[in-house]
């Protein structure tokens, strides 16, 4: 090895060294950003050298430089536009579509290697990972596509039903393997690479189409480990180092993330990969719909119940971040907390849009991080709470879970019912994701206050302040 491919080497291993410490600082808000900043400095870097290394090999043309050079430079504005303008509510959709155009890369390198290798005796430890990743690549991109497309409202969020899906999914699988084996038995066959790419695709399509309910977040991060799975499966085909290291994090970090997300929720991801969850439809009008009574409240009202408390737990939601009121919720626990009130932040692992969303928000407004408690601390305190206030939360509240054949059966969710007294800050009786009635708001413990969150909890902490400041 010569002076500069040791060089270039180890500049690859550190990169891969600072994407492990990146992804270590990840673990607290804290230190969250400079963890970004470490990796995408690293990234940077690793780009460079991949293209100091393709200089000196040569034999790289003046249009394969060109296009090279657009491609970087028309990705990296996107990048910027799309991260600068992206709203904190959007942001799983720009996920799904990070993790489409990374299983579409992986696709695109596998499927290139695979035509050029025409007729050459191609080992089994390069054609195994190439036909991986064209197939891991594939279902990423097709599924990942469908699930932004769902999240942005362009695809209908309900469940679609495929007829006859499980049976479709089972044979595109096994048609996967079958050409998957063709195609390592035989690399020179074009044929088998173009019907494994579209039978991909349309598993991709099959797995994603039928998600609905309150599963999307298990699939959107599934989706997250299958992109680092194909594109560490594309390094080992172009035998790149930083390739396989940074998609073995992503599918890594991707699979823990799902294990978990899957567990919160009471979900199999066996089960959402064969396509069976998401699609049960409600049993019918319950709650407010049934025509039971709600119990309505107004700011004066619910400040007395906060007042005179000895401990709340509020139960932040979706609902919160779309009215940006991490601020006011922040500051009426502040209040609340100088009056020797005992507050806690009920975090619910998929409340709002993303994982981790909550706690973001939240941190963004500077709540301390002792005052979060998870679904587990929460559903055993909220018993002795006096009053669970709940800001823009629904399906994560929601009893209904509790019952089968609804679109959330099955799902743990905060326990708030459990509480004295419940007030719920939202616009109205509207649905969350799931799109199913909240039993909760019909509950005679429960009052709702129907307000915006932000205009809502201003008011509230106003009214909070008269009564006792
Ligand atoms: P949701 O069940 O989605 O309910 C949010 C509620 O916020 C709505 O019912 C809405 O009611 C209210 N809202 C909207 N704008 C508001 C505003 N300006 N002020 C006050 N309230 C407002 O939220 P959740 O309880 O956080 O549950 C999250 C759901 O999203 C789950 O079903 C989960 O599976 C799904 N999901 C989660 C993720 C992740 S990873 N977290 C990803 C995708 C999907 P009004 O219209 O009546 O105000």
């Amino acid at each position: 090895m010569n002076t500069f491919d040791t060089a270039t080497w180890f500049a690859y291993l550190a990169c891969a060294v600072c994407f492990v410490i990146g992804l270590h600082l990840m673990n607290a808000p804290h230190t969250a950003r400079r963890g970004n900043l470490l990796s995408a400095g690293a990234m940077a870097v690793a780009v460079c050298t991949a293209v100091a290394r393709a200089a000196r090999a040569g034999g790289t043309g003046t249009v394969v430089w060109i296009l090279l050079a657009a491609g970087i430079a028309v990705g990296s504005a996107a990048g910027v536009v799309l991260a600068r303008r992206v709203r904190m509510t959007a942001m799983p959709q720009l996920v799904s579509l990070f993790n489409a155009v990374g299983g579409g890369a992986a696709l695109l390198i596998s499927l290139t290697q695979a035509l050029t290798v025409r007729g050459t005796g191609l080992p089994a430890r390069v054609s195994a990972p190439l036909v991986l990743g064209l197939a891991i690549g594939s279902v990423t991109l097709s599924g990942s596509l469908v699930a932004a497309g769902k999240l942005q409202g362009l695809v209908s969020g309900a469940p679609v039903r495929v007829p006859g899906r499980r049976a479709l999914g089972a044979v595109s699988l096994l048609a996967a393997l079958g050409t998957a084996v063709w195609f390592v038995a035989d690399p020179g066959d074009d044929v088998s690479v173009f019907v494994l790419l579209v039978v991909a695709l349309a598993y991709g399509l099959l797995l994603a189409l039928p998600i609905g309910g309150a599963d999307m977040p298990v699939v959107i991060s599934l989706l997250n480990a299958f992109t680092g799975l194909a594109v560490a499966m594309a390094g080992l085909v172009v035998d790149d180092l930083v390739l396989i290291i940074a998609g073995a994090l992503v599918g890594a970090a991707g699979s823990i993330l799902t294990g978990l997300m899957a567990k919160a929720m009471n979900r199999s991801v066996g089960a959402i990969v064969a396509g069976g969850f998401g699609t049960s439809g409600g049993t019918g009008p319950s709650g407010p719909a049934a025509g039971r009574p709600v119990h309505v409240t107004e700011a004066d009202d619910a400040a007395v119940q906060l007042a005179y408390a000895h401990k709340v737990v509020i139960v932040p939601g979706y609902g919160l971040a779309v009215a940006h009121a991490e601020h006011e919720v922040a500051a009426l626990a502040r209040f609340l907390g100088e009056r020797g009130i005992d507050v806690a932040f009920a975090i619910h692992p998929v409340a709002g849009r993303m994982p981790g969303h909550m706690n973001v928000l939240l941190a963004e407004a500077n709540v301390p991080y002792e005052q979060f408690i998870d679904m587990d601390q929460a559903n055993s305190r909220f018993a002795q709470t006096d009053v669970a206030l709940v800001v823009g939360a629904n399906d994560v509240t929601n009893p209904a879970a509790r019952r089968p054949g609804t679109a959330i059966s099955g799902m743990p969710i905060l326990d708030v019912d459990a509480a004295k007294s419940v007030v719920v800050i939202k616009r109205s009786l509207g649905h969350g994701y799931a799109g199913i009635d909240n039993d909760l708001f019909t509950n005679p413990r429960t009052s709702m206050f129907f307000a915006d969150a932000k205009a809502g909890l201003t008011a509230l902490l106003g009214s909070v302040r008269t009564l006792v400041g």
